[in-house]
Parts: structure tokens; C-alpha cells; sequence
């Protein structure tokens, strides 16, 4: 029989990386994860080996340690690609602290990247996102748009991200990379065993949502409701996360299948559709039955009107598409919500 390929997973103790690691075991890959554990639990290991029924490889490293990175790649032996999740991503943070933004989130890319062309390894899938393209003019949104200056730090460290691996390509090295760029990842395991883990207050919608369901927030806010929109709230195109890291697999099969050492491309990951953010609220009520207690406020800064994705691309070149619903998407986040107290994931 021949051997798993192995495929170093960065941050895949965190929201999609977690996911992720379930479909590669599911596919037949052999998953080690390195995460520094900064914005996730320990805990999640056992929940993966629950769902997975094997215990999955773990190294307790930062990216950016790279005699850490190369002692990984010297004892796992056979490495043969790398999905590079391991970032910050809080928007409001990353405009108060810009330098962690741009050491942690550059710097652990330039040192995967420079640790793979010391072992001659060239498969990468690089976590970018649709905030890449702002406020776009034309909806919706494909991967030949313009990029736009960025919002914020964290917008900016995707960028960046993704034109040094444009760099590392055009300078003729071997290298194959797939960027894939994120629309709202939702949602949780159908297991209720692995989930959207914010600390503290959360940032997005779904977790401020299920949190108030569950009683732990008291309000939930609407920010702004005079968008040129609908119902003048803004639109996103939210893509459950067992989807999402189905076609990190699809992308890896995709680098293997290639035979020239030399190929780099941006992929947009949604549905295809645009959700407002009442339309969210209203599909919760309606599928699990709970009232959600909320207000409408003020805009909040840097939030854009309205995206969502072209999805043309994803299917022709990876031939993926999103298959689950909004629906699915929040009766899983729900379940995993009401699940978290029984789970000991400290
Ligand atoms: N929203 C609310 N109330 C809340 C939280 C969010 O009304 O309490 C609204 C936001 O204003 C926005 C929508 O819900 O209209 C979605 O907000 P999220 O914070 O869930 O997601 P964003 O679209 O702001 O951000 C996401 C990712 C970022 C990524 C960005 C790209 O979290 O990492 O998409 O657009 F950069």
C-alpha cells in the first residue's frame, strides 16, 4: 500500500484548520499540525481524534521559530506540502497593533516559505481572504478583480502574503501554491465537536449570535442599517467551514496533480450568494426556534456594504463548490454552541 502523503497543517488546532484536518484524514492524507496554541485549545486534539479515530500528530511550535519549523521537517522526514492557516485575524486588533499583524502573519509565511526551499518541498496553500478586494465595484466578486488598498493591517498582511508568494514564483524557484481567498467561514462539525472558539467578546456575527441564543451575551448589535442594501443591513457570503476545508483538499489534490514544479493561483472560496445580516438573524430564529434579542446601532469602521463571490473558478480549477446551506451552517453552529459546556477543551 503506498504511504499517506504528509501535509504540515500551521494552525490547525484553530476554527478552520481543526475542519480542515478532519477532511485530510477523511481523504487519505496524513495531517501533523504545528500551532503555537495562542488563539486556540489544546483540547481540540482529543475532539479530533474522536471524529477522526486516530490520533493526529501535534507539534506546540510559532511559525516564525524556524529552527523549530526545520527540526519538525528533519524528523517528519517526508513532508510534502504545507496548508499555512497559522495567523492573527482580528481586523480591530490588527489597527491597534499593527506590528504583531505584520510580524506574526509575514513573518510565519517568509520562514515556511524559506524552510520548504531548503528541503526542496513546493506544494503550499496559503489562507488569504475576499478582504483582498475591498469594496469591490462589480458584484460578484472574481479572482481577476483589481486588489484594493487595504483597511487594515490584517487586510494588509494578506496582501502582502499573497504577492510574496507571487514574488517567490516570478523569481523562477520551484514552488506550487494554491492562495485561497475566504469568504465568511461559518458554522461547525456535524459532531458538535469542533467549532468557532472566539475568546472573550466575539468579532463576528455567528459566534455573537449563537452567544446571545445561549443567554452568555445579553444584546446583539446590528451594525447599521442604511446600506444601499435590501434591508439596508450589509451583505457577506458565509460558507460553512466543513465545506471551506473540503477544498483545501481539493487544492492539494490539485498542486499533486499538476506535473510542472512551477504554479501559483488565487481561488475565491464562497458560495456564490450574498446574505444580509438580518436575513442571518432571521434564518437562526427560524431554524432552531430561539429569539434572538438584538438592536440596531451605529455602522461599525471599516466594515464594507456588500460581497460576495464568483464561484466559476473554484469549480473549474478545483472542481469544488460549496454544498451545504446557510441553514446547515447554523444549526451546526448552534448544536456546537449548546455542545461546548459538556466539551473540556481547556
Ligand atoms: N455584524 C453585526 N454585529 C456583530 C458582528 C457582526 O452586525 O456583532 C455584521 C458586520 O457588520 C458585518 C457582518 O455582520 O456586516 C459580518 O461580520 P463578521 O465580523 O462576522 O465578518 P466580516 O465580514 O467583518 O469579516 C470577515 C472575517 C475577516 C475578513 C473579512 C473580509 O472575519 O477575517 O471577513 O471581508 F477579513
Amino acid at each position: 500500500m503506498a504511504s499517506k502523503k504528509k501535509i504540515l497543517v500551521t494552525g490547525g488546532v484553530g476554527f478552520i484548520g481543526s475542519h480542515t484536518i478532519v477532511e485530510l484524514v477523511e481523504a487519505g492524507y496524513e495531517p501533523i499540525i504545528l500551532d503555537n496554541l495562542s488563539n486556540s485549545k489544546i483540547g481540540v486534539l482529543k475532539s479530533l481524534e474522536k471524529i477522526t479515530k486516530r490520533a493526529v500528530k501535534f507539534y506546540e511550535n510559532d511559525c516564525n521559530d524556524i529552527s523549530a519549523l526545520r527540526n519538525i521537517f528533519r524528523i517528519e522526514k517526508n513532508i510534502v506540502g504545507v496548508i499555512h492557516f497559522a495567523a492573527n485575524k482580528a481586523v480591530g486588533e490588527s489597527v491597534v497593533d499593527p506590528l504583531k499583524y505584520y510580524h506574526n502573519n509575514i513573518g510565519s509565511l517568509v520562514s515556511i516559505l524559506s524552510v520548504l526551499q531548503e528541503y526542496s518541498i513546493t506544494n503550499l496553500v496559503f489562507s488569504s481572504s475576499c478582504t483582498v478586494y475591498g469594496q469591490p465595484e462589480t458584484l460578484p466578486v472574481s479572482e481577476s478583480s483589481p486588489i484594493l488598498k487595504a483597511q487594515s493591517p490584517y487586510g494588509n498582511s494578506k496582501q502582502i502574503c499573497e504577492e510574496i508568494i507571487t514574488d517567490v514564483f516570478n523569481s523562477g524557484k520551484a514552488i506550487k501554491a494554491i492562495s485561497l481567498r475566504y469568504f465568511n467561514p461559518i458554522g461547525a462539525h456535524e459532531s458538535a465537536l469542533i467549532g468557532e472558539l472566539p475568546l472573550g467578546v466575539p468579532n463576528n456575527l455567528i459566534p455573537f449570535v449563537t452567544q446571545t441564543a445561549a443567554g452568555i451575551r445579553e444584546e446583539l448589535t446590528v451594525f447599521g442599517n442604511d446600506y444601499n442594501t435590501a434591508d439596508g443591513t450589509c451583505v457577506r457570503d458565509y460558507i460553512h467551514v466543513v465545506d471551506l476545508a473540503k477544498a483545501h483538499v481539493k487544492a492539494l489534490d490539485k498542486l499533486f496533480a499538476v506535473k510542472d514544479e512551477h504554479y501559483h493561483d488565487v481561488v475565491n472560496v464562497g458560495t456564490g450568494k450574498g446574505e444580509s445580516v438580518l436575513s442571518v438573524i432571521h434564518t437562526f430564529e427560524t431554524i432552531t426556534g430561539q429569539k434572538i434579542n438584538y438592536k440596531i446601532g451605529p455602522r461599525r469602521a471599516g466594515d464594507i456594504q456588500e460581497i460576495y463571490a464568483d464561484v466559476s473558478k473554484s469549480l473549474e480549477v478545483l472542481g469544488w463548490s460549496a454544498e451545504k446551506t446557510m441553514g446547515d451552517a447554523i444549526l451546526d453552529a448552534w448544536n456546537w454552541q449548546k455542545n461546548l459546556k459538556n466539551l473540556n477543551l481547556v
